[in-house]
């Protein structure tokens, strides 16, 4: 399937991209002291399939010898960095750094998107690491534009960071999407001299993810399978919007989350 989108699809992907955003911003408003992730997963999922879309991870294996994925959510709790399942013995804690990652599909066509919100009294540092996993995404949307390579969003987040000495997570990468949940390109959020030389063009649509730890990019994988976590135990940040490649910038298809 093509990576260009054609205006049409890119119509409806910002239409299901406003339904993403809705589902996002209650589930943000319901992450509270008490509330269950399954609970959350609940009030995000009911409120996509009101508006006629329906959850795109729920199901979904990333790869074909995986399991499906178990819930609407990821919600990765503290060390968590992403794919967290929701359950209903989970409940969230005072102090908690909650990363919620979501998709939906609405008219053929597939969004991504995720937050990272503060439950009560989290540390200062905690909290700016937040703000500013936000920030390197603002920073790297600045980059996109046809003709931009897309190795440019990686140097733009790394820059940004720098003086942080933040741990920029490797193993996992922003991506196409849209047709599926992951389509190429594969998108590294710092200068990865891996990164294959992939220009931005009129059409792509993208899901850009910086993932970031207080302290080492290193992550492992814990044994339900699914929730990727920081090796030191380090707080980790994710942010991710769903964006379209324009001639001269970008269309943000999923509108940022407003949690009032
Ligand atoms: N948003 C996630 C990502 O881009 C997708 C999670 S797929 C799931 O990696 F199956 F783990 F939910
Ligand atoms: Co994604």
């Amino acid at each position: 399937m093509s990576l260009i989108k054609t205006p049409q699809e890119i119509e409806s992907l910002k239409r299901g991209g406003e339904i993403l955003s809705a589902a996002l911003s209650a589930a943000m408003r319901a992450c509270v002291v008490g509330a269950s992730t399954e609970d959350i997963d609940r009030i995000a999922r009911e409120s996509m399939e009101r508006a006629g879309a329906k959850p795109s991870f729920l199901g979904y294996r990333i790869d074909p010898h995986d399991p499906a994925y178990p819930s609407t959510l990821c919600i990765s709790i503290n060390d968590e960095v992403v794919h967290a399942p929701a359950t209903p013995a989970r409940i969230v804690q005072d102090g908690d750094v909650v990363g919620l990652d979501i998709g939906a599909w609405y008219e053929g066509l597939t969004t991504d998107m995720a937050a990272t919100v503060a439950v009560g009294k989290v540390k200062e540092e905690e909290r700016e690491l937040i703000i500013e996993t936000r920030r390197a995404l603002e920073q790297a949307l600045k980059v996109v534009r046809s003709g931009a390579w897309i190795s440019e969003i990686g140097a733009a987040i790394e820059d940004y960071l720098k003086p942080h000495g933040y741990g920029i997570i490797r193993d996992l990468v922003g991506h196409g999407v849209g047709h599926a949940v992951h389509e190429d390109p594969q998108i590294p959020n710092f200068r990865d001299p891996r990164a294959s030389k992939v220009q931005m063009r009129t059409g792509m649509v993208l899901a850009i993810e910086p993932m970031v730890a207080l302290g080492s990019w290193k992550i492992y994988q814990k044994t339900n399978g699914w929730s990727l976590a920081t090796r030191d135990g380090s707080m980790a940040a994710h942010w991710e919007v769903t964006v379209a490649v324009t001639d001269d910038g970008y269309d943000l298809i999923t509108p940022w989350p407003n949690q009032l």
